[in-house]
């Protein structure tokens, strides 16, 4: 291995959401955080010179990627995952949620439905309802521990809502599917029976495990083109979130002129000079960095699973297919969400990302961050084993 992922980094003091926030959190300062999808793992060093290059300039003026920044883009998914994207289709966002909120405004009006299946990244919810759209819930079947579309209730709940766009997350937060070209077939054709536009989060796309491939949506079936926008960024793949940056990539010109509007009703432009820097650096020259880290992440992945089973099976690993976030299921305690809560928080010494706010499908579960040094990850679960004992 080239690159050390083991090592601690102290996150404190660095304006960091996972550590830094504790108190505005009401959590104790002595919770070991494991929330957030952000990793306590650095960058490629790749980046970080190309960023410290930049920094060396010394000018930071208002600055536009050409289109040679949207061919590396686009070269990164041809060769990652066999989509042959068209570097004129993206857009430039500070961020993906930002994105998704603009698309529901440029696509829908006020008091039409969105369609979500949870449990999901509970900023989707947010992103429907803070712009007073309806929200609409298929929840994703659980068959012991195995989650799928419902898809008899998916095009029930389009049909009888009338709805107008569905947040697909693929791979799925918190859930960890990798969806499969059928699976995507089928929500598709649905959605397409009933002119619904798709916004296909794959943000986290580079993380898949073992034999499972993402498959990007509109590669599914040429006709889904027009009636999609696939939400990209290098955000999760190199950590890089707060370099707000991601990459919008809509296929249909009409579709990209009304998103356009909408960036320039709220003023947005430019993107920051530095994320364009570490995202063109990220899919020039992060790959190998990637790949062992994806090894390592399987590696914390395999650690989580023989950890629970040798010492707290009551708690049950749902087998991640994808993402670098593990989904617990507590059930077995037969704790309520907020008692659950007070247990990880209080007891444990964890801060991780409760169940239920993923929808209502998520009580009883938590998620669990597993891009760390594997030495952060075995306190955590240490914590937890310690913290079991005192209910018994
Ligand atoms: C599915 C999904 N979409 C979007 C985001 C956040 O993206 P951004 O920081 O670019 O808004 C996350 C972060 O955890 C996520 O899991």
């Amino acid at each position: 291995m080239k690159y050390d992922f083991g090592k601690p980094i102290d996150r404190r003091n660095t304006s960091c959401l996972k550590y830094d926030f504790k108190a505005e959190n009401g959590k104790s300062d002595d919770v070991l955080p494991l929330w957030i999808a952000d990793m306590d793992i650095s960058a490629p060093s790749e980046v970080i010179e190309a960023i410290k290059n930049r920094a060396e300039h010394g000018i930071f003026g208002y600055s536009m990627p050409k289109r040679d920044y949207f061919e590396v883009v686009a070269r990164w998914f041809e060769k990652r995952h066999g989509w042959a994207a068209d570097p004129d289709k993206f857009i430039c966002t500070p961020g993906v949620v930002f994105a998704i909120s603009t698309l529901i405004r440029a696509l829908t009006g006020e008091g039409d439905a969105v369609m979500l299946c949870q449990p999901v990244y509970y900023p989707f919810e947010t992103a429907v309802t803070n712009n007073n759209r309806k929200l609409v819930v298929s929840e994703l079947k659980n068959t012991d521990g195995f989650y799928t579309v419902d898809f008899a209730d998916f095009e029930r709940k389009i049909a009888e809502n009338k709805v107008k766009a569905f947040i697909l997350c693929s791979p799925h937060n918190p859930v960890g599917r990798v969806w499969t070209v059928e699976e995507l077939e089928k929500m598709g054709e649905i959605c397409q029976k009933y002119g619904v536009f798709v916004i296909s989060d794959e943000i986290h796309a580079d993380f898949t495990f073992g034999n499972y491939r993402h498959t990007v949506f509109p590669t599914v079936n040429k006709k889904f083109e027009a009636n999609c926008a696939v939400c990209t960024s290098p955000s999760k793949s190199f950590n890089l979130a707060g370099m707000q940056i991601s990459n919008i990539y809509i296929p249909d010109t009409s579709v990209r002129k009304k998103f356009e509007a909408e960036l320039d009703k709220m003023g947005y432009w430019e993107p920051n000079i530095l994320g364009v820097t570490a995202c063109r650096a990220a899919y020039a020259y992060g790959a190998q960095w990637l790949d062992e880290l994806k090894v390592y992440l399987e590696g914390n992945l395999d650690f989580l699973r023989k950890y629970l089973a040798e010492n707290i099976p009551e708690i049950k690993l749902i087998e991640p297919q994808g993402t670098y976030l593990a989904w617990l299921d507590f059930r077995a305690l037969k704790l309520g969400d907020k008692e659950l809560q007070r247990f990880i928080e209080e007891k444990a010494k964890l801060w991780l990302d409760e169940g239920y706010v993923f929808g209502k499908g998520g009580s009883g579960f938590e998620r669990i961050n597993l891009a760390c040094p594997r030495a952060t990850l075995k306190e955590a679960l240490d914590r937890l084993k310690s913290a079991l004992k005192t209910l018994k």
